[in-house]
Protein backbone atom coordinates (compact mmCIF):
# COMPACT_ATOMS: atom_id res chain seq x y z
CA UNK A 1 0.00 0.00 0.00
CA UNK A 2 1.01 3.50 -1.23
CA UNK A 3 0.32 6.94 -0.56
CA UNK A 4 -2.85 6.33 1.45
CA UNK A 5 -4.29 8.56 4.21
CA UNK A 6 -4.74 5.42 7.05
CA UNK A 7 -6.37 5.91 10.55
CA UNK A 8 -5.62 3.47 13.26
CA UNK A 9 -7.07 2.98 17.03
CA UNK A 10 -5.23 2.19 19.25
CA UNK A 11 -1.93 2.49 17.11
CA UNK A 12 0.67 2.75 19.41
CA UNK A 13 0.92 -0.89 20.93
CA UNK A 14 0.76 -4.89 19.92
CA UNK A 15 -0.77 -4.76 16.79
CA UNK A 16 -1.65 -1.45 16.31
CA UNK A 17 1.99 -0.78 16.53
CA UNK A 18 2.92 -3.30 14.28
CA UNK A 19 0.81 -2.24 11.50
CA UNK A 20 2.01 1.26 12.16
CA UNK A 21 5.65 0.29 11.35
CA UNK A 22 4.51 -1.70 8.09
CA UNK A 23 2.75 1.34 6.98
CA UNK A 24 4.33 4.58 8.09
CA UNK A 25 6.97 4.97 5.56
CA UNK A 26 5.02 4.75 1.86
CA UNK A 27 1.86 6.33 3.61
CA UNK A 28 0.29 8.98 5.96
CA UNK A 29 -0.80 7.36 9.55
CA UNK A 30 -2.64 8.85 11.89
CA UNK A 31 -3.24 7.09 15.14
CA UNK A 32 -6.17 7.59 17.69
CA UNK A 33 -5.47 7.06 21.42
CA UNK A 34 -6.36 7.68 24.91
CA UNK A 35 -3.02 7.61 26.76
CA UNK A 36 -0.56 10.70 26.95
CA UNK A 37 2.29 8.10 27.55
CA UNK A 38 1.24 5.43 25.14
CA UNK A 39 1.26 8.49 22.44
CA UNK A 40 4.71 9.80 23.34
CA UNK A 41 6.17 6.68 23.35
CA UNK A 42 4.38 6.13 20.04
CA UNK A 43 5.92 9.57 18.83
CA UNK A 44 9.75 8.40 20.08
CA UNK A 45 9.32 5.30 18.45
CA UNK A 46 7.22 6.33 14.82
CA UNK A 47 7.95 10.59 14.41
CA UNK A 48 6.32 10.12 11.34
CA UNK A 49 3.08 9.02 12.81
CA UNK A 50 0.60 11.53 13.72
CA UNK A 51 -1.36 11.16 16.66
CA UNK A 52 -4.24 12.24 17.79
CA UNK A 53 -5.87 12.04 21.76
CA UNK A 54 -8.50 10.39 21.79
CA UNK A 55 -10.89 7.64 23.36
CA UNK A 56 -13.06 5.73 21.39
CA UNK A 57 -15.57 5.27 23.78
CA UNK A 58 -16.27 9.59 23.93
CA UNK A 59 -18.86 10.15 20.87
CA UNK A 60 -17.04 13.88 21.71
CA UNK A 61 -13.59 12.73 20.80
CA UNK A 62 -14.42 10.99 17.58
CA UNK A 63 -16.23 13.60 16.25
CA UNK A 64 -13.23 16.10 17.06
CA UNK A 65 -10.79 13.64 15.45
CA UNK A 66 -12.72 13.24 11.75
CA UNK A 67 -13.03 16.81 11.75
CA UNK A 68 -9.56 17.31 12.27
CA UNK A 69 -8.85 14.56 10.17
CA UNK A 70 -10.51 16.02 7.53
CA UNK A 71 -9.23 19.78 8.11
CA UNK A 72 -5.28 18.15 7.43
CA UNK A 73 -5.90 15.77 4.74
CA UNK A 74 -9.47 15.92 3.45
CA UNK A 75 -10.17 12.11 3.40
CA UNK A 76 -9.04 8.70 4.57
CA UNK A 77 -8.39 6.13 2.40
CA UNK A 78 -8.65 3.33 5.00
CA UNK A 79 -9.94 2.98 8.39
CA UNK A 80 -8.62 0.48 10.54
CA UNK A 81 -10.35 -0.05 13.87
CA UNK A 82 -8.15 -1.66 15.66
CA UNK A 83 -8.15 -0.73 19.60
CA UNK A 84 -9.72 -3.12 21.72
CA UNK A 85 -10.02 -4.91 25.30
CA UNK A 86 -10.79 -7.70 27.36
CA UNK A 87 -11.29 -8.41 30.96
CA UNK A 88 -11.62 -12.26 32.26
CA UNK A 89 -15.04 -13.39 33.19
CA UNK A 90 -16.23 -15.47 36.81
CA UNK A 91 -19.82 -14.87 36.35
CA UNK A 92 -20.06 -17.43 40.00
CA UNK A 93 -17.49 -15.47 41.31
CA UNK A 94 -16.99 -11.54 40.20
CA UNK A 95 -19.29 -9.28 42.22
CA UNK A 96 -22.59 -8.10 40.01
CA UNK A 97 -21.06 -4.53 40.12
CA UNK A 98 -17.35 -5.54 38.26
CA UNK A 99 -19.34 -7.81 35.70
CA UNK A 100 -21.43 -4.60 34.80
CA UNK A 101 -18.12 -2.49 34.50
CA UNK A 102 -16.78 -4.95 32.42
CA UNK A 103 -19.22 -5.83 29.80
CA UNK A 104 -20.68 -2.32 29.07
CA UNK A 105 -16.64 -1.31 28.81
CA UNK A 106 -15.99 -4.22 26.19
CA UNK A 107 -19.52 -3.55 24.59
CA UNK A 108 -18.22 0.20 24.13
CA UNK A 109 -14.63 -0.35 23.20
CA UNK A 110 -15.09 -3.73 20.69
CA UNK A 111 -18.53 -3.07 20.17
CA UNK A 112 -20.23 0.27 19.59
CA UNK A 113 -16.82 2.10 18.34
CA UNK A 114 -15.94 0.69 15.22
CA UNK A 115 -19.84 1.30 14.05
CA UNK A 116 -19.48 5.18 15.23
CA UNK A 117 -16.56 5.47 13.99
CA UNK A 118 -17.16 3.89 10.54
CA UNK A 119 -20.69 6.19 10.50
CA UNK A 120 -18.53 9.17 11.13
CA UNK A 121 -15.60 8.36 8.79
CA UNK A 122 -18.19 7.63 6.05
CA UNK A 123 -17.79 11.24 4.34
CA UNK A 124 -14.19 11.08 4.05
CA UNK A 125 -13.88 7.64 3.02
CA UNK A 126 -16.66 8.54 0.28
CA UNK A 127 -13.86 11.17 -0.97
CA UNK A 128 -11.02 8.25 -1.48
CA UNK A 129 -10.73 6.34 -5.10
CA UNK A 130 -10.71 3.02 -2.84
CA UNK A 131 -12.10 3.10 0.30
CA UNK A 132 -11.57 0.47 3.26
CA UNK A 133 -12.90 0.15 6.31
CA UNK A 134 -10.90 -2.43 8.37
CA UNK A 135 -13.02 -4.18 11.66
CA UNK A 136 -10.04 -6.15 13.69
CA UNK A 137 -12.48 -8.69 15.61
CA UNK A 138 -11.12 -12.00 16.78
CA UNK A 139 -11.24 -16.18 16.05
CA UNK A 140 -13.11 -16.11 19.44
CA UNK A 141 -15.68 -14.56 17.50
CA UNK A 142 -16.42 -17.88 16.09
CA UNK A 143 -15.88 -19.87 19.11
CA UNK A 144 -15.81 -18.59 22.83
CA UNK A 145 -13.38 -19.26 25.44
CA UNK A 146 -15.64 -19.52 28.64
CA UNK A 147 -13.14 -17.41 31.14
CA UNK A 148 -13.50 -14.49 27.93
CA UNK A 149 -17.32 -14.86 27.44
CA UNK A 150 -18.66 -11.28 27.36
CA UNK A 151 -15.05 -10.26 25.19
CA UNK A 152 -15.75 -13.17 22.79
CA UNK A 153 -19.44 -12.20 22.89
CA UNK A 154 -18.76 -8.39 22.33
CA UNK A 155 -16.46 -9.72 19.04
CA UNK A 156 -19.09 -11.78 18.17
CA UNK A 157 -21.73 -8.76 17.88
CA UNK A 158 -19.22 -6.92 15.39
CA UNK A 159 -18.31 -9.55 13.61
CA UNK A 160 -22.24 -10.16 12.77
CA UNK A 161 -22.51 -6.21 12.17
CA UNK A 162 -19.61 -6.11 10.30
CA UNK A 163 -21.07 -8.34 7.60
CA UNK A 164 -24.23 -5.90 7.36
CA UNK A 165 -22.00 -2.90 6.84
CA UNK A 166 -19.83 -4.82 4.27
CA UNK A 167 -23.69 -5.57 2.19
CA UNK A 168 -25.17 -2.27 2.76
CA UNK A 169 -22.14 -0.21 1.86
CA UNK A 170 -21.15 -2.24 -1.20
CA UNK A 171 -23.15 -0.44 -3.26
CA UNK A 172 -20.80 2.92 -2.60
CA UNK A 173 -18.23 0.62 -3.63
CA UNK A 174 -16.67 0.81 0.17
CA UNK A 175 -14.43 -2.46 1.09
CA UNK A 176 -15.29 -3.80 4.38
CA UNK A 177 -13.02 -6.08 5.64
CA UNK A 178 -12.53 -8.16 8.47
CA UNK A 179 -9.55 -9.56 10.46
CA UNK A 180 -9.91 -12.44 12.68
CA UNK A 181 -6.76 -12.83 14.59
CA UNK A 182 -5.38 -15.46 16.30
CA UNK A 183 -3.76 -15.20 19.62
CA UNK A 184 -1.05 -12.31 19.30
CA UNK A 185 1.84 -11.72 21.39
CA UNK A 186 0.45 -8.23 22.66
CA UNK A 187 -0.24 -6.80 26.35
CA UNK A 188 -3.91 -8.23 25.04
CA UNK A 189 -2.86 -11.82 25.51
CA UNK A 190 0.06 -11.66 28.22
CA UNK A 191 -2.17 -14.13 30.83
CA UNK A 192 -2.11 -16.92 27.50
CA UNK A 193 0.17 -19.83 28.21
CA UNK A 194 -0.55 -21.14 24.45
CA UNK A 195 1.85 -20.29 20.87
CA UNK A 196 1.44 -16.87 20.23
CA UNK A 197 2.09 -15.15 16.60
CA UNK A 198 4.19 -12.17 16.59
CA UNK A 199 2.56 -9.08 16.37
CA UNK A 200 4.76 -7.85 13.36
CA UNK A 201 3.99 -11.11 11.26
CA UNK A 202 0.06 -10.99 12.23
CA UNK A 203 0.64 -7.20 10.95
CA UNK A 204 2.98 -8.42 7.43
CA UNK A 205 0.03 -11.21 6.86
CA UNK A 206 -2.72 -8.98 7.36
CA UNK A 207 -1.29 -6.74 4.81
CA UNK A 208 -0.48 -8.92 2.30
CA UNK A 209 -3.91 -10.51 2.21
CA UNK A 210 -5.43 -6.42 2.02
CA UNK A 211 -2.67 -6.12 -0.84
CA UNK A 212 -4.50 -9.37 -2.57
CA UNK A 213 -7.81 -8.55 -1.60
CA UNK A 214 -9.56 -10.72 0.93
CA UNK A 215 -12.17 -9.21 2.84
CA UNK A 216 -12.37 -11.98 5.71
CA UNK A 217 -8.98 -12.66 6.92
CA UNK A 218 -8.82 -15.87 9.13
CA UNK A 219 -5.36 -15.59 10.33
CA UNK A 220 -3.10 -18.44 11.72
CA UNK A 221 -5.22 -20.84 14.34
CA UNK A 222 -8.32 -18.77 12.98
CA UNK A 223 -8.49 -20.94 10.14
CA UNK A 224 -9.54 -24.24 11.90
CA UNK A 225 -11.25 -22.29 14.26
CA UNK A 226 -13.43 -21.23 11.89
CA UNK A 227 -14.24 -24.88 10.10
CA UNK A 228 -14.26 -26.35 13.55
CA UNK A 229 -17.25 -23.76 14.56
CA UNK A 230 -19.26 -24.92 11.44
CA UNK A 231 -18.68 -28.69 11.35
CA UNK A 232 -18.78 -29.37 14.82
CA UNK A 233 -19.05 -26.42 17.03
CA UNK A 234 -19.79 -28.55 20.32
CA UNK A 235 -15.69 -30.07 19.56
CA UNK A 236 -14.74 -27.03 18.92
CA UNK A 237 -16.22 -25.26 22.33
CA UNK A 238 -14.22 -28.58 24.30
CA UNK A 239 -11.06 -28.24 22.89
CA UNK A 240 -11.00 -24.36 23.81
CA UNK A 241 -12.45 -24.90 26.92
CA UNK A 242 -10.38 -27.71 28.83
CA UNK A 243 -10.67 -28.28 32.39
CA UNK A 244 -10.52 -25.29 34.75
CA UNK A 245 -11.72 -22.56 32.07
N1 LIG B 1 -3.55 -10.14 20.92
C1 LIG B 1 -4.40 -11.10 20.60
O1 LIG B 1 -4.15 -12.29 20.88
C2 LIG B 1 -5.67 -10.77 19.87
C3 LIG B 1 -6.44 -11.82 19.37
C4 LIG B 1 -7.63 -11.54 18.70
C5 LIG B 1 -8.02 -10.22 18.52
N2 LIG B 1 -7.26 -9.21 19.02
C6 LIG B 1 -7.73 -7.83 18.80
O2 LIG B 1 -6.71 -7.08 18.20
C7 LIG B 1 -6.87 -5.69 18.54
C8 LIG B 1 -5.55 -5.14 19.04
O3 LIG B 1 -5.25 -5.76 20.30
P1 LIG B 1 -3.76 -6.01 20.81
O4 LIG B 1 -3.61 -7.45 20.97
O5 LIG B 1 -2.79 -5.25 19.99
O6 LIG B 1 -3.86 -5.42 22.28
P2 LIG B 1 -3.14 -4.17 22.99
O7 LIG B 1 -1.67 -4.22 22.81
O8 LIG B 1 -3.70 -4.14 24.36
O9 LIG B 1 -3.65 -2.93 22.12
C9 LIG B 1 -4.95 -2.44 22.21
C10 LIG B 1 -4.86 -0.94 22.06
O10 LIG B 1 -6.19 -0.41 22.07
C11 LIG B 1 -6.17 0.75 22.88
N3 LIG B 1 -7.47 1.08 23.42
C12 LIG B 1 -8.26 0.30 24.21
N4 LIG B 1 -9.34 0.96 24.57
C13 LIG B 1 -9.25 2.19 23.99
C14 LIG B 1 -10.08 3.33 23.98
N5 LIG B 1 -11.23 3.35 24.69
N6 LIG B 1 -9.71 4.40 23.25
C15 LIG B 1 -8.54 4.40 22.56
N7 LIG B 1 -7.70 3.36 22.54
C16 LIG B 1 -8.06 2.26 23.25
C17 LIG B 1 -5.22 0.39 24.02
O11 LIG B 1 -4.82 1.54 24.70
P3 LIG B 1 -5.11 1.73 26.30
O12 LIG B 1 -3.95 1.16 27.00
O13 LIG B 1 -5.27 3.19 26.46
O14 LIG B 1 -6.35 0.95 26.66
C18 LIG B 1 -4.11 -0.30 23.23
O15 LIG B 1 -3.17 0.66 22.76
C19 LIG B 1 -7.99 -5.66 19.58
O16 LIG B 1 -9.21 -5.32 18.96
C20 LIG B 1 -8.05 -7.09 20.08
O17 LIG B 1 -9.30 -7.43 20.62
C21 LIG B 1 -6.10 -9.45 19.67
Amino acid sequence: MKNKIVVITGGATGIGIAIVKQLMNDNKVVSLDRSDAKITALKAACPKVESIKADVTSNTDLTNAIAHIEKLHGKIDVLINNAGKGSNFDFVNSPESKLAEDVTMEMAINYTAPILLSKKAMPLLKKSSEPIIVIISSGLAYVPMAFLGTYCASKAAIHFVTMSIRHQVAALKIRVVEVLPPVVDTDLSKDATIAKMPADKFAKIFLDKLAKGEDIMNIGQTASLEKFSRFLPKTAFKMLNKAGN
